[in-house]
This record gives structure tokens, sequence and C-alpha cells, in this order.
């Protein structure tokens, strides 16, 4: 067997991940909305090898957002995206990410079978129920539905998309000019689902998908979307930095697998990354000094005295950290934020306002490191090798050049030690992760059922 490879995804933040990120004077800061942008993002990462380009998806918006986090706030629609991008691509993976809350499986089974067929087998589904409450209000809903709804409704939509993708069995097409018989009606399913919150008929209007049943992924941190994503994802986005965390939430999920039937082999997790690279540490150091000047904020300190367990309201901005000790949190996680905060500002006496800096760059809950590129492959070898990743959901701090530094000097590096491929194998998402075509559930039994429908 071939030694295990990191796996390695973009996750597209159009200005990048840095709130400021798209203030520095070589940052382009109007990709989100340029085709030509998009595109020659999509070709270096086939370039560099890698799984997949990962789009997330909102459905709310706020203006308010900019300062904060403005690739967010506006934003392309995923499926019109990804089928442009699908079309300017030979072997990058795609995901599309689709919140079950606000939709119906019969139009989600019929776009991703689409987009699985305009990729040629390269789509794979983020599977989400919405981070963003203010998303009802959109829908003509007053309220965002608590956890255990979402994740109902959830769990139900995914089960009936998986069943409509089988509809079609493979061999149904028979496309007999001399006879006239297109299909062989015995293979073809209607799925009579009657469940709790929907009831479809089938089959779906769309043959079954190039990978017949297109990956799962999910994101969430609840005990409801974990045991979501042990049932049916093939990857689980984290948001981790520590890396004791990191092992933690990795076995843990890996041990729920055996319930399903499932080895750990066939799920891979995947926290993400922001890599600040410079060719030198000096260089990196210096571009994340750069990165934090530019923030626009009002240092609100409730945030980061929430996270540290302390609280720093009376003390000078520009004065020394408190004793740490003071924490009321358990254990040591004030100390170990302080410490990725000192490596990344790469130096030990850190001020209030160089803490706020890198909480206010790692807010959204993604891992930054700042370093030469041996430096930041050897974080993530260690992460890998820990076992507390199976690759990572790369997030450039701002684009193109965060990414552009990443896979012209870290992948080689990576490459070198044999941690990451140096050639496409596959040219499917579930070929770049190893997995296998599943076969069809209908395909096994009687004709019966489907030559009556
Ligand atoms: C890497 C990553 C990407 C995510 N992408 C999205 C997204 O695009 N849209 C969304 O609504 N939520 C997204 N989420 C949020 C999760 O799906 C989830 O709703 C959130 O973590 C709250 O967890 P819960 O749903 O288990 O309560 C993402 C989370 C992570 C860690």
């Amino acid at each position: 067997m071939s030694q295990r490879q990191l796996h390695l995804g973009l996750f597209l933040f159009a200005t990048g991940y840095h709130p400021a990120g798209w203030r520095l004077p070589e940052a382009v800061a109007d990709g989100a909305f340029d085709p030509e942008f998009l595109r020659r993002v999509a070709l270096k990462l086939e370039q560099a090898k890698f799984d997949f380009f990962f789009l997330g998806d909102r459905l709310a918006s706020a203006a308010e957002e900019q300062f904060t986090f403005p690739s967010q706030m506006v934003r392309l629609e995923p499926f019109t995206m990804l089928s442009y991008l699908a079309a300017a691509t030979e072997k990058i993976g795609l995901i599309v990410t689709v919140n079950t809350t606000y939709a119906e499986p019969y139009h989600v089974a019929r776009m991703t079978a689409s987009l699985d067929y305009l990729s040629r087998g390269r789509l794979a589904w983020n599977v989400v129920t919405g981070a963003d409450p203010r998303a009802a209000l959109n829908f003509s809903r007053e309220k965002h539905w608590d956890n255990a709804k979402r994740y109902d409704y959830a769990d139900e939509f995914v089960d009936v998309v998986k069943r409509l993708w089988d509809s079609w069995e493979d061999d149904a097409f028979i496309r007999d000019k001399s006879t006239g018989v297109f299909v062989d009606e015995s293979k073809v399913h209607a799925i009579h689902h009657r469940g709790s919150h929907f009831s479809v008929l089938g089959p779906l209007n769309v043959a079954r998908p190039p990978q017949g049943q297109i990956p799962l992924l999910s994101a969430g941190t609840s005990e409801r979307s974990q045991e979501l994503g042990a049932r049916f994802s093939s990857a689980i986005f984290t948001g981790e930095i520590l890396l004791e965390e990191a092992r933690r939430f990795y076995a843990s999920i890996k041990g729920k697998l055996a319930r399903y039937g499932r080895t750990p082999d066939e799920l891979f997790i995947m926290p993400g990354l922001v890599p600040l690279v410079g060719r030198t540490q000096e260089e990196a150091h210096a571009k994340y000094r750069e990165l934090s000047s530019l923030l626009v904020t009002d240092f609100n300190l409730g945030p980061l005295s929430n996270r540290l367990g302390i609280d720093l309201s009376g003390y000078p901005l520009d004065g020394p950290l408190p004793d740490l000790s003071l924490s009321n949190h358990p254990g040591d996680k004030a100390r170990r934020l302080v410490e990725l905060a000192r490596r990344a500002t790469g130096h030990e006496d850190i001020t209030i306002r160089e803490l706020f800096h890198y909480f206010a760059a790692t807010a959204r809950g993604h891992l930054l490191i700042v370093g030469d590129p041996e430096r930041i492959a050897d974080q993530m070898e260690e992460w890998f090798v820990n076992e507390a990743a199976d690759g990572f959901n790369i997030c450039p701090p701002y684009m193109p050049g965060g990414l552009d530094l990443f896979v012209d000097l870290v992948v080689p590096v990576l490459q070198r030690r044999g941690l990451f491929r140096t050639e496409y194998e596959a040219s499917t998402f579930r070929g770049h992760f190893g997995l296998s075509r599943p076969e069809n559930r209908y395909a096994k039994r009687t004709a019966l059922q489907g030559a009556a429908e």
C-alpha cells in the first residue's frame, strides 16, 4: 500500500482570510466577481495538484461585515461559479455548499447530479444546516430552526437526495436505434419517500451521476453534526487551532464510524489552515505585521477577554499581557493562544494590542501560522503524523499572492518529503481521495418494482 499522503484544498475567500488581506498593495480586492481571477486561482490549484476548490455559502449579508469578513459579505452563488470553473479545469475537485434548511431535496439532487456531469465526476457537496440565523428572514420565516430541528431535517434530506441519485441504474440507458427502446424501465426506480418532512416520489430527472454517489462533506461542531458526518461524510472540515484539541476531535470522529459500518480511511479530517508564507521567517513576520497594521477595528476587548478568561478592560493596550495564571479557564488554553500569537508576531514580549491582532485574524477559528516554507511544512507534518489532520483546507490570508506563495514554496517542500502527490492519479473527487464508486442500491434488487412504475 502506498504511503498515507496529505490532502489539500482551497477554502476560497476571494479577498483573503485575513480581514485586512484585501488592503495589501499587492492584493486583488475585487476578485470575487471576476471570472478571470477565479479561473486563474483554479488553474493554480491544478498546477499544484490540489484535491479541491471549496466555496462556502451563507444566505444572508450585511454591510458592516466589511471590517470582519468581507469575503463572506458578498460572493457568487456556488453552483453558478463552480459550473464555470468545471469548464475551465480538468482535474481539480469542486465542492459546492448547500444549506439543507432552506432547500428541497429534489432540487439539490438535480443540481448536484448535473454539476457532477458537467465536471466529469469532480463534485462534492458540503452539507450545512446554516451557521447564519439571519437567513430565516430572507426565506419567509420568522426564526432559524434550532439545532435539533435543522439536523432532523438534514438527515432526512440527505437520505432522500442519496436515493434520488440512485434512481436510474447505471445501465438503464439502451438507446437502441433499431428497436426504438431508449431506456430499460426495469432499471428506473421511483423512491416512494414519505417521511416526517418530505414526500418525494421520484425518479430524479437526471441520470445517475458519474460518481454514482456524490461525496458529502460536513463542518458542524455540534453532536448532531458530528453524527451526520460520521454517517454520511467523506470529509469533515474543522477549525481547531490547538494540536491536542484537533487530535481529540480526530479520534472522536473516527471512533464513531464503526457504528455506521464504516472504516476510518473512509472519512478525512481537514482542519482549516491560514499559512502566511515568506521566503524567510523575517519576511513572513513583516507581512504579518503589515496585515495587522491594516486592520480596521475599535479594539473591543470583550471577546478576547472571554477567550482568555481574563478581563482585559483596564489594562493598557500597548502594555504587557496580564499574568496568564489569572485565567479562569481550566487547563492552559489562554497560554496556548498567547503562544501562537507570539510565534506569529515573531517575538516573546507581545502587547495586548498584538495579541488582539492575532485574535482578530483568527476569530473565525482557523489556525494562522506565519513562517518560511520549511517551518510551515513542519507544522503541517506535525499535525498529519500525529493524527490531528488528514489534510488541510488552505485559507490564504490574502489573494492571490498568499496562495501563490503557498503553492510555489510550501507545496514543493511537502512533495519532497513524500507528503503530497506530484501528479494526479485520478480525475474525479472520489479518485483523489481513493474512494471507490458505490454500487447502486437498486441494482441488486429485482427489476419488478421499476417495471411497474
Ligand atoms: C471549515 C468550515 C466551513 C463552513 N462552511 C459553512 C458554510 O459555507 N455555510 C454555513 O452555513 N456554515 C458553514 N460552516 C458552519 C458549520 O456548518 C456549522 O453550522 C457550524 O460549525 C455550527 O455547528 P452546528 O451546525 O453543528 O451547530 C462551516 C464550518 C467550518 C468549520
